[in-house]
């Protein structure tokens, strides 16, 4: 049987850019409980970021709505967090995930924050529905 989390936190924030760096430090703070490393740290937090960005210039593209993230830590050192909008969603995931793919067309994205948080985390997963919203889960184990 699976073992339930020995901490979670759930967040819900409206989506702007102010927003990006209050994730990215309610995550990290969350995280360093389980004696992440420097770098897993580092790594967290910029996964964090590339989501949390994301929801708010393409989920929402600049106009109001939610991020909901959930994060657990488990015995194991392992930390999951799950990045959710309900924004306008993805046509094609796949496509959406290659590396410096952008549907950004003013060239200020450049089309790597999938490929950032794949690198920095241990497992993506990415589910969409076009016109219901995106829902990134990342899992790292920390502190090995
Ligand atoms: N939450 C989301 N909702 C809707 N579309 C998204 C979402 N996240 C990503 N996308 C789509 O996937 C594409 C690729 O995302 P990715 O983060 O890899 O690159 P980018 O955001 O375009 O550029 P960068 O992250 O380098 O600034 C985006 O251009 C956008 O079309
Ligand atoms: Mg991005």
């Amino acid at each position: 049987m699976k073992k339930p989390p020995v901490n979670e936190i759930k967040l819900v924030l409206p989506a702007i850019p102010e927003n990006e760096s209050v994730a990215r430090g309610c995550i990290s703070q969350f995280a360093s409980k389980a004696d992440p490393t420097v770098t897993e740290l580092a790594d967290i937090r910029c996964a964090v970021s590339e989501a949390v960005t994301n929801c708010v210039v393409h989920a929402y593209k600049n106009e109001k709505g939610s991020v909901y993230i959930n994060a657990r830590l488990y015995g194991d050192g392992r930390l999951t967090v799950r990045i959710a909008d309900r924004g306008c969603g993805i046509p094609d995931v796949e496509l959406a995930m290659t590396p410096l793919y952008t549907t950004d067309s003013g060239g200020e994205r450049s089309g790597m924050g999938f490929a950032i948080m794949q690198t920095f985390c241990d497992r993506i997963k990415v589910r969409s529905t076009v016109g219901r919203g995106t829902v990134v889960f990342m899992e790292k184990r920390l502190g090995r």
